[in-house]
């Protein structure tokens, strides 16, 4: 049975929802995700990452980032600002078309997606085994979505089909209206329309407004990429697995210029890029990870794929690859009356350059990490719980455990965590039995821990365990930090 197996057969045994319950109350237990001001009663769809998860998120926006800017020389980062001027947003077509359609529950007050209803109902009937009424539903949805007035003929299904409320059975429908993701707030003294500003639902737009200044400033020629990483924020109605979808979110995310007619080859390249990234740099499942391609597109896109990952409660979007056409520079030409074409130095050609974008979730992918990782086994004849993280992410990269507190042995191990943690986050961990202290990083996903030893006061040598496997070996102390760095690179 292969590492991977061995995952799935422990998995399995638990339902979607246990894991998820056992993954949000080990997140917050040893420090990785907390609900946000938690001691008020929180606040929907809102987190904070605590010491470890911190640790952990920074890596990952690190993997991201190198990959992006330092493994490509033609690609460059910056870091824009979350408010921007409010034109952006109507160039951006964010003011007119970021809009979901929902439908409010008249008795309970609650608000839903209307297409999420129907599309579920659809599903529904499929899982009844009624593909006739399904295939009639999704042709009449279909029309629906491509009608001149979608909200009237979402809401005709809605009745025609007596699709009640999931949670609470219940039917008392308004009508379908369009509500808008983007947050508003006011800038200034002035509470009226003149201050509205709002909360950037994308990071993509402060690539695109800087698109000159980074070409002219960094010297660049298309094809090249801005790269960035930032806070994103949309009013979600649809909220709930943990931090899934989120209205405050972290994106990585990347814009790739090219000369229009190169963008089909740009898209492959990065789709492949992208995907391998996952699997070779994070160490995901390769059978986890998904394609999706989109039929419905955004208003910016011609072509759309998704990555997937399996997630417990479903096989779910983790970044979109998207082929954003020359919308975007186009739109902002035509709003800011400010000339976003390109001159090619060696032709002479001007042209707006076509744009293919990754778009990456930090939270999501944060989440993914966690229930790739979870695992339950038996060491030792006990049982324990594991996460195994790629050591490139973890968020402690070894653990320091003497056997004894005091004395040489003592000594010896706080020089020892000493010189390991000017290099790597370290823990230093004294108390309790071996095996409690082993299993305590075994939880948090520490590939290593680094016990010191009589044998260690005779000759310098310092046990290594290495976490999934729980199989350990004997290295020269001073050896130490040049092993650990072998293993995370
Ligand atoms: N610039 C393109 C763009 O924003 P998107 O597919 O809407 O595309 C990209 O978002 C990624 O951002 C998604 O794949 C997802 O990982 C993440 N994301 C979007 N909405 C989110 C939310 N409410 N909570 C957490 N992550 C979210």
């Amino acid at each position: 049975m292969s590492a991977s197996d061995h995952d799935r057969v422990r998995q399995a045994n638990l339902s979607p929802d246990k894991i998820m319950h056992k993954l949000v109350s080990l997140a917050k237990r040893r420090g990785f995700v907390f609900p946000s001001s938690e001691i008020y009663g929180g606040l929907s769809s809102c987190f904070d990452y605590g010491p470890l998860g911190s640790e952990m998120k920074k890596n990952v926006k690190d993997l991201w980032w190198n990959s992006m800017t330092r493994k490509h020389d033609n690609i460059v980062g910056i870091d824009a600002s979350i408010m921007m001027n409010p034109t952006v947003w109507e160039a951006s077509g964010h003011v007119s078309s970021f809009n979901d359609p929902m439908i409010d529950d008249k008795t309970t007050k609650r608000r839903y997606r209307a297409d999420h209803l129907i599309e579920n109902h659809i599903e529904k009937l499929r899982k009844e085994k009624r593909e006739e009424d399904a295939r009639r539903v999704g042709t009449y949805y279909e029309r629906a979505s491509e009608s001149e007035d979608p909200n009237k003929a979402f809401y005709d299904i809605i009745v025609a089909e007596e699709i009640k409320a999931p949670d609470t059975g219940s039917a008392d429908w308004t009508e379908v209206r369009q509500f808008n993701l983007m947050f508003q707030c006011n800038m200034g003294a002035l509470a009226d329309s003149s201050g509205i500003v709002y909360l950037r639902p994308e990071t993509a737009q402060g690539i695109f407004v800087n698109f000159h200044n980074v070409r002219e400033s960094s010297r660049m020629r298309v094809p090249f990429g801005i790269a960035q990483i930032g806070k994103a924020f949309r009013n979600e109605i649809v909220k709930g697995n943990f931090i899934f979808r989120m209205v405050e979110f972290e994106q990585m995310e990347m814009q790739y210029f090219v000369k229009p007619g190169d963008q089909q080859e740009a898209f492959e390249a990065w789709r492949e890029e992208r995907f391998s990234w996952y699997t070779d740099r994070l160490g995901i499942d390769r059978e986890k990870l998904h394609w999706y391609r989109h039929d419905k597109l955004a208003h910016y896109a011609d072509l759309a794929y998704d990555i997937k990952f399996s997630f417990p409660f479903g096989v779910e979007e983790i970044e979109g690859i998207h082929s954003r056409t020359d919308f975007d520079l186009r739109q902002h030409q035509e709003f800011s009356g400010k000339n976003m074409e390109y001159i090619d130095q060696a032709t002479g050609e001007r042209y707006i350059p076509y744009v293919v974008e990754t778009s990456a979730g930090c939270d999501r992918l944060f989440l993914a990490l966690l229930c790739d990782a979870y695992t339950e086994d038996v060491v030792d004849g006990e049982e324990r719980v594991m996460m195994k993280f790629s050591p490139k992410i973890a968020p402690v990269k070894a653990a320091v455990l003497p056997l004894m507190k005091k004395g040489e042995m003592g000594e010896k191990a706080a020089r020892f965590r000493e010189s390991l943690s000017e290099s790597f986050p370290v823990q230093y961990d004294e108390s309790g039995s071996i095996g409690k202290r082993y299993r305590r990083q075994d939880e948090i996903g520490t590939p290593y821990c680094f016990t010191i030893d009589h044998q260690t006061i005779e000759d310098g040598t310092v046990t290594a365990r290495w976490r999934d496997t729980a199989t350990q070996e004997r290295i020269d102390m001073t050896k130490a930090g040049e092993f650990l760095g072998a293993k995370l690179a």
